[in-house]
């Protein structure tokens, strides 16, 4: 759903097969089913909880037994947890890192090796705008994102001359179920929202001038640009005012 199901629909209208990965294996069948009806594209749907720290492996060896030859890998699944990180329940907690973190690093990993041996490939990592800076109740969201970020930046790097890019993504407040799933309340946000499609046209972009990090939106880039200006204090209460998690 969100901005992976946006990612699936552009990238079947361009033609690409896919596959599928979340936990939510009715909807992945249903959004299969409507793109190889509509594209004539083909889908594979492997339903994984990414909480696993096992099934990144699995989601690999998917790919391996489907002779799947992964051009492009999106590590867009994600989750937060709206709040004060002193009353974050420790599963929770565990499970944020889990998916934004741990599922990442595995999959650019087992992914990465395969791409470089071909000398092709790119990966688009879905990042945030929050992961600049640490954001008052969504620390531990804010340092997931900020995580993805800085390991895509060195990767960038590191690859440089292998035929495989890697880019972060970095959305500020898109219109997904993602405020709902967090505890979010998103009304309260002091900032408005773009749609899911405004990311994927931005990840596209970015990747096409083998860009580092890019900002899908005008705001965006005026808040990231802006932080050069403002000392690190102002940058952490203007996030966490944006935000609104707090009255
Ligand atoms: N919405 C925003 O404002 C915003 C802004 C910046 C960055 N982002 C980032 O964009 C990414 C996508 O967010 P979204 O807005 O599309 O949120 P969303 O609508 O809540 O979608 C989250 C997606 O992640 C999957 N997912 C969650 N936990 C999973 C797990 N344990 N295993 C496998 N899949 C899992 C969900 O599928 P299942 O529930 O079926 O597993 C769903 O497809 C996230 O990384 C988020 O941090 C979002």
């Amino acid at each position: 759903m969100g901005i992976g199901e946006a990612f699936a629909r552009e990238f079947a209208r361009r033609g690409h097969n896919l596959i599928l990965v979340a936990r939510s294996g009715d909807r992945l069948q249903a959004l299969a089913e409507e793109l190889r009806q509509k594209r004539g594209v083909e889908i594979d749907v492997c339903v994984e909880d990414l909480s696993d720290g096992e099934s990144p492996g699995r989601i690999y060896e998917f790919c391996r037994f489907k002779k799947a030859d992964v051009e492009l890998l999106v590590n867009c699944a994600g989750l937060s947890l709206a709040g004060d990180f002193a009353e974050m329940p420790y599963k929770k907690l565990e499970e944020i890192i889990m998916v934004n973190v741990m599922a990442t690093a595995r999959l650019t990993r087992l992914f990465l090796s395969d791409m470089v041996a071909k000398r092709k490939g790119s990966i688009i990592n879905v990042a945030s705008l929050g992961g600049l800076q640490g954001v008052p109740g969504l620390g531990l969201y804010s340092a997931t994102k900020s995580f993805i970020m800085t390991l895509t930046e060195a990767l960038h790097e590191e690859l440089k001359g292998t035929g495989v890019n890697v880019l972060a993504v970095c959305p500020g407040f898109i219109n997904t179920g993602f405020f709902k799933h967090s505890g979010h309340n998103a009304a309260k946000l002091r900032l408005p929202k773009s749609e899911a499609d405004v990311v994927v046209a931005a990840a596209i972009k970015g990747l096409k001038q083998n860009r580092i990090r890019i900002f899908p939106t005008l705001i965006d880039n005026i808040l990231a640009f802006s932080q050069r200006m403002a000392t690190r204090r102002i940058v952490i209460r203007l996030a966490g005012f944006f935000a609104a998690v707090k009255d």
